[in-house]
């Protein structure tokens, strides 16, 4: 139930602050509804041992970073931008010594596309957005959708003012090199596989108990 896929995503998020942050460290933080609880208990700890940290979006050296994600594979690759984020937090990753992805359980998996069924979102130039989807389901079959706005009419707008594609594949493959396909294709800004970047994953049951992978 909801209730305890929350209490799991806090669970993750309160180890995996207690785990890595540390005084005097300069920390990237991602987004999402798990990243709350981990700003929540890094706020706690800043007040209760009078931490001296550097909390920043982006940055060209972190120490550590800490985001959620869509869904983690056996071999901690992830999907992420399910909320629409994901060229801000790879660089954020990709900019972090260590990256520590915090999830509740569900969203630990064997192979990608066992629980997260909307596949894998890419940001794309606006006006691309049709050669693009022409050219992955050429390259790797599947289907490539525009993500349209609930609310409103019309496409999602990225916080970098592009469109996003969920590319719904058929089967897991060598993501590595899916992802370098994906993100040769002219007008694909960003993919949201996270190969070879997270270092740990914090897993959180119900319960309130953690298990993390390496
Ligand atoms: C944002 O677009 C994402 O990459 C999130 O990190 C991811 O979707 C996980 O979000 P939740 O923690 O809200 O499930």
């Amino acid at each position: 139930d909801m209730s305890g896929i929350d209490a799991g995503k806090k669970a993750a998020a309160i180890a995996a602050v207690n785990n890595h942050i540390k005084d005097q460290q300069i920390v990237g933080i991602g987004s999402g509804t798990t990243v709350v609880s981990a700003v929540q208990r890094i706020v706690e700890r800043v007040k209760a041992e009078n931490l001296k940290l550097i909390c920043i979006p982006t940055s060209f050296q972190l120490d550590v970073a800490i985001d959620g994600a869509d869904e983690v594979d056996s071999n901690l690759v992830c999907i992420k931008g399910g909320g629409g984020c994901l060229t801000q937090e790879k660089i954020v990753a990709s900019c972090a010594k260590e990256f520590i992805v915090i999830a509740d359980e569900r969203k630990d998996v064997a192979a990608l596309g066992t629980t997260w069924k909307k596949g894998v979102p890419l940001e794309v130039v606006d006006l691309a957005y049709r050669p693009v989807q022409i050219h992955i389901e050429r390259l790797l079959g599947g289907s490539a959708k525009l993500r349209l706005a609930t609310q409103k009419m019309g496409p999602v707008v990225t916080d970098n003012g592009n469109f996003i594609i969920d590319w719904v594949f058929d089967r897991p493959g060598d993501w590595n090199q899916i992802n370098t396909t994906l993100k040769m294709i002219p007008g694909v800004v960003e993919t949201g596989l996270f190969v070879n970047m997270a270092k740990k994953a914090y897993f959180g049951k119900a319960d309130g108990s953690v298990q993390v992978r390496e």
